[in-house]
């Protein structure tokens, strides 16, 4: 039996995945990335925002007409979209055998030896209080030097905008013996980047223990010889502690980069989104953020065209974007979510309005982007390697100020040979839109 799998979503989804990937090893069945060849299907979805779930529908309508041409026996959906509209998946796309919703992904095996029996229509749901273990045979599928680890499932602050707590439930964090110990395996996997994630990792330990622990967990983390980066993602900006930014500052191992999710600039629209800080916090938390940590990376998101937002607001967004000179930046045009307050709200905008907010903010970030690359001309980075440019005696690499898949890359010339993972000082020769060039300067500790 062979099976191939679409992971969708982010990159919590993604880890799900590899725990999935993981109980399917476990059980003996192989992989294969060729849809031709699949006896079976996986396909775990996301329904975040409607591009997330069109993507998601548009994908298993593929693998279902694979299923009525092909050799493919069993189709499976997982993860938020399977959560969210099971009946709907179901019903809709009748050549879809199972579901399994977020918290069940721990059956994934059984499941499929059932389908593969015959039987068919499947619905696999667990509690939204559950929180699955931590898979040991995990499957990274990122390359082997870099890795996600989820230290908390679900999202308590219930943000007016977001469907999370309701596919995801509410904040459970992981304890923290089981994540050191998934860490110390990782890094005897050859993983020197451990990227911590979460629905916002900032809350880290007080439903277990009585307080915010991050701190306590990332000192742990650094203590695990193999590791050489650890970079923090999804940190709300109320929940950032002066102790938090102590062991960033301290531990050496920590990169100096947070992904601080902001969404808004407009003290109206924050309440309006349910955020708990206002403008001039915002302002406060990113300057002590860069006082205390004078190269720190800040990443950000925002969401334009909230129902409500007055093309002042929009102008206040530009403003603090421009005196903010973010690092990196992404934003979204927002989705109204049915189940969502937002949704409900009056004021809702027109996409093509919404659209051309969101390009007007990222056609900004582009000018501060490409200033910020061409600073660093001159300069020596440490790069970790990705991989090499075909074709050509380069390779593609990431500082510390590039988490991977969203942020920048650094394009390093060389006829040396390097492998993914490789540590090398590379002197910073020219600078693309988002993106940098250079050179070996110094190998180091492979
Ligand atoms: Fe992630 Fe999408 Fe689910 S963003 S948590 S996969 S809804």
């Amino acid at each position: 039996m062979k099976l191939l799998f679409i992971s969708l979503g982010c990159d919590k989804n993604l880890v799900d995945s590899e725990y999935m990937l993981g109980y399917l090893k476990q059980a003996g069945i192989e992989f294969t990335d060729d849809e031709t060849q699949a006896d079976i299907i996986v396909v775990n979805t996301c329904s975040f925002i409607n591009d997330a779930k069109e993507e998601s529908i548009n994908t298993i309508l593929e693998m279902a007409e694979q299923k009525k041409e092909g050799k493919c026996k069993a189709l499976i959906v997982t993860g938020c979209l399977a959560q969210r509209y099971k009946d709907e998946v179901l019903k809709e796309i009748p050549e879809v055998d199972a579901v399994l919703g977020t918290t069940a992904y721990e059956e994934i095996a059984e499941v499929i030896n059932q389908v593969v029996e015959g039987e068919s229509h499947c619905i696999i749901m667990k509690g939204l209080d559950y929180l699955p273990e931590a898979n040991k045979e995990r499957v990274v599928t990122t390359g082997g030097h870099y890795a996600h680890l989820k230290i908390a499932e679900g999202c308590d602050k219930h943000c007016t905008y977001c469907i999370i707590p309701k596919i995801r439930g509410e904040y459970r964090s992981v304890p923290m013996e089981e994540l050191v110990a998934e860490a110390e395996k990782l890094t005897e996997s050859g993983v020197k980047e451990l990227i911590l994630v979460a629905q916002e990792t900032t809350m880290y330990g007080k439903d277990i223990y009585g307080k915010k622990m991050l701190p306590e967990l990332l000192r742990r983390l650094c203590k695990i010889s193999g590791i050489y980066w650890i970079r923090i993602q999804y940190c709300y900006p109320e929940e950032i502690t002066d102790e938090l930014i102590q062991v960033i500052k301290e531990e050496e191992k920590i990169c100096n980069y947070l992904d601080l999710p902001i969404q808004h600039a407009s003290d109206d629209i924050l309440k309006r989104m349910g955020r708990r800080t206002n403008k001039e916090q915002l302002e406060e938390i990113i300057g002590k953020l860069r006082s205390e940590i004078p190269d720190i990376a800040i990443r950000t998101t925002l969401i334009s065209g909230f129902p409500g937002e007055t093309e002042e607001m929009h102008e206040e967004v530009m403003e603090f974007v421009d005196e903010m000179e973010f690092d990196r930046l992404g934003v979204f045009a927002y989705s109204p979510e049915e189940d969502t307050p937002a949704a409900e709200f009056a004021d809702q905008i027109l996409e093509e309005v919404k659209e051309d907010r969101r390009n007007e903010i990222m056609e900004l970030q582009q000018e501060i982007a490409f200033d910020k690359c061409n600073d660093m001309i001159g300069k020596e980075v440490l790069v970790m390697i990705e991989g090499s440019v075909s074709g050509e005696n380069a390779y593609v690499g990431r500082t510390y100020k590039d988490a991977p898949g969203v942020d920048g890359y650094i394009f390093v010339n060389t006829a040396e040979n390097l492998m993914t993972g490789d540590f090398v000082k590379v002197k910073v020769t020219g600078a693309l839109e988002y993106d940098l060039i250079g050179e070996i300067a110094d190998e180091f500790g492979k």
